[in-house]
């Protein structure tokens, strides 16, 4: 069986599906006082993924997650820059990259890429009705409007169709949530990126549109990159996660793997971190504060906080190593 027909069968599209990252460094340019600053978001970043995963970015509130994803869907520009490194998408035979001097992810914007930014519950045109907006959507990416196939659409991210008569505030929170991902998958997307899709909501619904988003990812054969801050919200969801902490990543693989055998000091804590019912003892928290990223140490960002540091660790970065089957980790303790 050649390459292609097996990445076939394991997405169920018609076209291969590859994102590679590449050595990606992307900064926001900033004042503070009058002085310029760099604040240096994200370091480093290299990873690659192939066909319909479900990959989870999981880290700490600021570690840098939604520069990540805004870089990964290519919306750069203004004051966030990508300094080093690049994206590349290559779909069936269609390449996109981003670079410091190129982005031609734009052009791939909703129909091979599309994206639930974080906090796109209040997104929607509060002055459009969802019929409308629908329209634009269609109509400006030179797609016939047929209100048929929106409601069958609606239908599969579990919606009736009166929603269309009805302007964004008339909805609760989990409708418009159902709303922006119907928006984000209906021109059938082979990457749909979700940031924090679920963090607004309670938790009966997060779990309808985590079950949403898996039950997408069944039915496109899109590959799923899911941004969270709750490590426990990944077993069961996605196959493949990455952990970041300061901009970097520290540890990428298999969920399975990860979860049965963390490696990261840092992942180990958000590990201990997750409630278990029944578990009485205490949680620890992780000592001393959150690294700074205009001013970030030069060698490992999470060595200030770490009980395992050696002298290498604080003069130079870990890169990502694979130290079991796709299971990689950077530090030097695996070294
Ligand atoms: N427009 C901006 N200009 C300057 N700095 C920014 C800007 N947006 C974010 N930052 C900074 O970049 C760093 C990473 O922010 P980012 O929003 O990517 O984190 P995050 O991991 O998504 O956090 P959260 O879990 O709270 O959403 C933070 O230090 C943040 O203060
Ligand atoms: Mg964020």
């Amino acid at each position: 069986m050649s390459v292609d027909q097996k990445v076939i069968q394991k997405t169920g599209r018609r076209e291969t599906i590859l994102l590679e990252v590449e050595n990606l460094r992307a900064y926001y340019i900033t004042e503070q006082f009058g002085v310029a600053k760099e604040v240096k978001a994200v370091e480093g970043v290299s990873l690659s993924i192939e066909g319909s995963n479900f990959l989870a970015i999981v880290g700490e509130s600021g570690c840098g997650k939604t520069t990540l994803a805004r870089v990964l869907y290519g919306a750069v520009g203004s004051s966030l820059l990508v300094k080093e490194g690049r994206v590349r998408y290559r779909f069936g035979d269609q390449d996109y990259e981003l670079s410091p001097t190129k982005n031609t992810l734009k052009d791939a914007w909703w129909k091979k890429i599309s994206c639930v930014p974080q906090g796109s519950l209040s997104a929607l045109n509060p002055v459009r009705r969802l019929r409308d907006i629908f329209y634009d959507l269609t109509t400006s990416h030179g797609v016939a409007f047929d209100e048929e196939k929106i409601k069958s659409h609606l239908e599969m991210v579990d919606l009736p169709s009166y929603v269309l008569r009805a302007y964004p505030f008339e909805l609760s929170g989990g409708m418009r949530q159902r709303v922006v991902i119907a928006l984000a998958t209906f021109l059938n997307p082979a990457v749909i990126i979700a940031d924090e899709p679920t963090s607004a909501l309670d938790v009966v619904t997060q779990k309808n549109i985590l079950q949403l988003l898996s039950d997408i990812q069944a039915a496109l054969g899109s590959m799923i990159v899911f941004i969270t801050h709750d490590i426990s919200l990944i077993p069961g969801l996605a196959n493949m996660m990455a952990v970041m902490y300061g901009g970097c990543i520290v540890e990428y693989g298999l969920t399975e793997s990860v979860f049965t055998n963390p490696l990261h000091p840092y992942t180990r804590f958000l590990l201990s971190s997750m409630p278990v019912i029944g578990d009485k003892t205490e949680r620890k928290p992780i000592p001393g504060s959150p690294v700074s990223l205009i001013d970030p140490p030069e060698g490992c960002r999470f060595y200030p906080r770490c009980s395992q540091g050696k002298d290498v660790c604080a003069e130079l970065r870990p890169d990502l190593v694979e130290v079991d089957f796709q299971h990689w980790v950077a530090c030097y303790l695996y070294r």
